[in-house]
């Protein structure tokens, strides 16, 4: 380790320190979701099931819950349930990442855990410079940096180039990375090697201005793209989308693309995009694929320059989290996200109600709290207006005329109600997971997820059902431990 990156480490550590107490004692600390224990966390990174034990590593800025000059924090499970931290795996110490250790991505290289990542560079006058990085560890735990193995720009693109992807096919390594033309067009490239260390770029697979797409954003970042059942799925967050309808309301977005990767042309041939998520916050996903050969997605729960310094948690010197795993699975051309089945470890106390009766205003017993699994299926008749409220600080809303569905809070700066939507032929089942300041809802088997903050008083815990007209349903609760 140089004497740099020692010294950025121990002060990490001091800031951890000095802020424990307060960052422990908001009651809006999240009970099991992956968060930094100080400061701020961006994107996941480096997600992989290395050797049986699954890591997930971080982007985070431990001196202020704001952006700067990224370290790569770590965590690792071997059930997806219990998480331990472990040391921080990068830190900006080189002169190739000197403002920011930035997102990538986990393999196996030579036996070795290894990650590619990006080295953001940036000089007085703010001109940029990006590096694309490796660094190795045998125990999985401690990393030896190796420096750049990508380090010109390709022509026409400009220092906006970032996020390597990395992945072996036919024996062959890829890479793609988020990219940004001269003229400011968000593109993925892909990158091929024989040794994962000299790269050859084969050029962009997909972006803005390219076939089918017109303008589709200024830049493009943390590409990723798999093969689920016969087809690919590109997943990336595009910047600069306009809203359409109920579509890209956030402040930028991350949805995917299905389709078919040539990798000769290469070029992928790929259908619509589609937001990934339909809450307020939701960014920067990644995947990979397990040793089960599940496909396993983990998002931000949050989402860069929306109202960042307008979280509560900020005065308590933390911000944002992780959401919790999901399993992926291609319906048509459609991607449904499932709770990993792990998560069921996570319940206790559980409260059943079958055929209760739901009519005007309904709480029902047993049915409340802040960290809690919520089921609910069969309904009996399909009520024209249907409700849930959370904690009196969030609501979800069927309307069975208009087949809308709408997430409703409460605005972080001005209070005022805000919402996210979508369109929803028919409700059949929602399963949530709520914690203490988050909601992920998956409505129909995951076919529309909602991923949000929000932050209700922390002693109010009800939870009630409203319905237009009398009905039934199946509700089954859990406390939930993380
Ligand atoms: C996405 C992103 C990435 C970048 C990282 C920096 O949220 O902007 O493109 O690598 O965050 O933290």
């Amino acid at each position: 380790m140089t004497e740099k990156e020692s010294i950025l480490i121990s002060q990490a550590h001091e800031e951890v320190a000095k802020h424990k107490e307060t960052v422990e004692a908001d009651p809006h600390r999240l009970q099991f979701h992956l968060m930094s224990p100080v400061g701020l966390i961006n994107d996941p990174n480096g997600w992989i099931q290395w050797n049986g034990t699954y890591h997930m590593f971080y982007q985070w800025n431990p001196f202020k819950p704001g952006h700067g000059a990224k370290f790569w924090g770590h965590y690792t499970s071997t059930d997806l349930v219990h998480w331990t931290h472990e040391p921080i795996a990068l830190a900006p110490s080189e002169w190739y990442e000197k403002n920011g250790c930035y997102s990538g991505s986990a393999v196996d290289l030579d036996g070795k855990l290894t990650l590619f990542y990006t080295g953001n560079v940036k000089d007085e006058e703010g001109n940029r410079e990006s590096y694309q990085c490796i660094a190795q560890s045998q125990d999985g735990i401690t990393f030896e940096k190796q420096g750049p193995v990508i380090d010109t720009l390709p022509s026409g693109y400009t220092a906006h180039f970032r996020d390597p992807k990395v992945w072996k096919h036919d024996g062959v390594w890829y890479l793609i990375i988020g990219a940004q033309t001269e003229d400011l067009q968000g593109h993925a490239l892909l990158y091929r090697s024989n040794d994962g260390r000299a790269w050859t770029n084969l050029g962009p697979i997909a972006g803005s201005g390219l076939a089918p797409l017109q303008q589709f954003g200024f830049m493009w970042e943390c590409p990723d793209v798999f093969t689920l059942g016969e087809k690919e799925v590109m997943i990336v967050s595009p910047q600069g989308l306009e809203p359409e309808g109920m579509h890209n309301h956030n402040t930028y977005q991350a949805g995917y693309f299905v389709g078919e990767l040539d990798y000769d042309l290469p070029k992928f041939h790929h259908g619509a995009f589609d937001e990934l998520d339909r809450g307020f916050e939701f960014y920067a996903p990644q995947t990979t694929e397990d040793e089960s050969g599940r496909r396993i997605m983990v998002g931000w729960m949050g989402v860069p320059d929306q109202q960042e310094d307008q979280h509560p948690s900020v005065k308590n010197q933390w911000i944002h989290c992780l959401t919790i795993p999901r399993e992926l699975q291609l319906k048509g051309d459609r991607l449904i996200q499932k709770p990993v089945e792990e998560l069921q470890q996570m319940r206790h106390n559980e409260v059943m109600h079958e055929e209760a009766t739901i009519e005007g205003h309904t709480e029902l017993n047993g049915v409340s709290g802040d960290v809690v699994e919520l089921e609910l299926s069969d309904f009996g008749s399909a009520p024209a207006f249907f409700e849930i409220d959370f904690r009196q600080e969030a609501r979800l809303v069927f309307d069975r005329e208009s087949r809308v569905l709408t997430l409703e809070r409460k605005n972080f700066a001005d209070r005022l109600t805000e919402k996210r939507q979508c369109h929803l032929e028919e409700l059949q089942s929602l399963r949530i997971f709520m914690d203490t300041s988050s909601l992920e809802i998956f409505v129909n088997g995951g076919e529309d997820v909602f991923t949000s903050r929000y932050f209700p008083e922390p002693t109010e815990n009800r939870i009630s059902f409203t319905s237009s007209e009398q009905t039934t349903l199946n509700v089954k609760k859990w406390e939930l431990r993380g």
